[in-house]
């Protein structure tokens, strides 16, 4: 049971404009405030619809403590549900993509229609009653071939998400893509440190060397202004074009499309297409993000997504994928190497650098400190969104117990 007078306490000590209080990072009470508060609640960028192609695909894998499975019905329709067998409770798919007609849960084969409804189970008692059995479901939304899940009964509104980024989306093409790569390490970090490293590039310039090789760095003033006249440039030119290119944001997201460095047509070691066959043809970098977990970015050629999903209050599960053209073919338009180098390396940095960070913060040393309201407003937007879900979290949960303890003494 968490002590909810605790996480407020805790909660009130934070400093606006400030790193969070110690506990917030290292805390086992907390990261399990944070699976209900956020996880549970949050719309969750799980990948492509090119990786559940066809009837009977799934995408299986897990948000918080619950395994999840995304099927494509018969109708060609996606649905989500519950990994979770309704007979004992077994995971039903492993976790990854398959394809099967019916999903039978390999414990007592008791199985279920792709649309959730059960199907057969063996050797039940007569008097057994099936009635109201069926996979639990979730909540699935696509926009221009990404998929997202929401575990909550009443999901936040999405219809803003899909207006403003499906425009901005569209013209990467990504119902053309095919999954080529996917990679997940866990890192010994909390869920947040994570995602707040994965919010700022003010650790690009030292931190990411061959990352700053195609994407301006930001580092100083005068990258700023470079930047600034890049920016001013490029959405001239993608308005000439007819591609959207502004930046849209929402409570839980942002998105925009923006120049590469110039001279450079992808986000690779070189500047150059690492993919032959490509989705368009170069119109920058399309970068969304999802608080609480994810980040993407397509380009002309691939797309490469990251996710952050915790799995224990200092252990984060980073799985990234990286997609190409469908018609592309390994070793006569790209290899794997020259593909997956630069976000293996990125990634990888990252997972250092967000390890380092908690080590730092579970010192005696520690103490909340500033963000730069500049350099680091995506991390310090990211934080607030945290902090506002954590208030509108705590107020439900304290109106709840006051109307029912009121109920109880009534
Ligand atoms: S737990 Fe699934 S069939 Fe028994
Ligand atoms: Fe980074």
């Amino acid at each position: 049971m968490i002590d909810l007078r605790r996480v407020r306490e805790l909660f009130d000590a934070r400093l606006p404009g400030y790193s969070l209080p110690q506990e917030f990072y290292t805390d086992p009470e907390i990261f399990e405030f944070d699976l209900e508060a956020v996880h549970a609640r949050s719309w969750i960028f799980v990948g492509l619809e090119a990786e559940i192609p066809s009837a009977g695909s799934y995408l299986a894998t897990t948000i918080g403590r619950s395994p999840i499975i995304v099927v494509r019905d018969r109708d060609g329709t996606l649905r989500g549900f519950y990994n979770t067998c309704r007979h004992r409770g077994a995971q039903i798919c492993e976790t990854g993509h398959g394809c099967k007609p019916v999903l039978v849960c390999p414990y007592h084969q008791w199985s279920y229609r792709l649309d959730g409804s059960l199907q057969g189970t063996p050797r039940m008692h007569e008097s057994f009653d099936p009635a109201g059995i069926h996979l639990l479901p979730i909540h699935v939304e696509t926009v221009a071939g990404t998929v997202y899940v929401c575990l909550a009964d009443e999901p936040p509104p999405f219809e803003k998400f899909r207006n403003e980024v499906e425009p901005l989306l569209a013209p990467s093409r990504l119902i053309d893509a095919k999954l080529v790569y996917e990679k997940t390490v866990v890192e010994r970090a909390n869920w947040k440190l994570a995602m707040e490293n994965a919010s700022e590039c003010y650790h690009c310039a030292v931190g990411h060397p061959s990352l700053t090789a195609s994407a301006y760095p930001l580092a100083t003033r005068r990258d700023l202004d470079r930047w600034n006249m890049a920016c001013d440039e490029f959405t001239s030119r993608m308005t000439a074009a007819g591609v959207p290119s502004g930046q849209v944001d929402g409570d839980w997201f942002t998105a925009f499309r923006f120049p590469l460095k110039e001279g450079c047509v992808s986000l690779t070691m070189d500047g150059k297409p690492s993919v032959r066959k490509l989705f368009t043809e170069n119109i920058g970098w399309m970068r969304w993000s999802l608080h609480s977990s994810a980040y993407a970015h397509a380009l002309c050629d691939y797309t490469a997504t990251f996710s952050a999903i915790p799995i224990g209050v200092q252990e984060t599960a980073i799985t990234w994928k990286i997609y190409v053209h469908k018609d592309a073919q390994e070793g006569v338009d790209y290899t794997l190497d020259s593909l997956t180098s630069l976000w293996d390396k990125t990634n990888f940095e990252d997972r250092d650098l967000a390890e380092m960070n908690q080590r730092g913060v579970n010192g005696k040393g520690y103490l909340p400190g500033p963000y730069s309201q500049e350099a680091e407003s995506y991390a310090l937007n990211f934080v607030d969104w945290y902090c506002a879900q954590v208030g509108a979290h705590l107020d439900s949960q304290t109106k709840k117990a006051g109307s029912t303890s009121r109920s109880v003494m009534a």
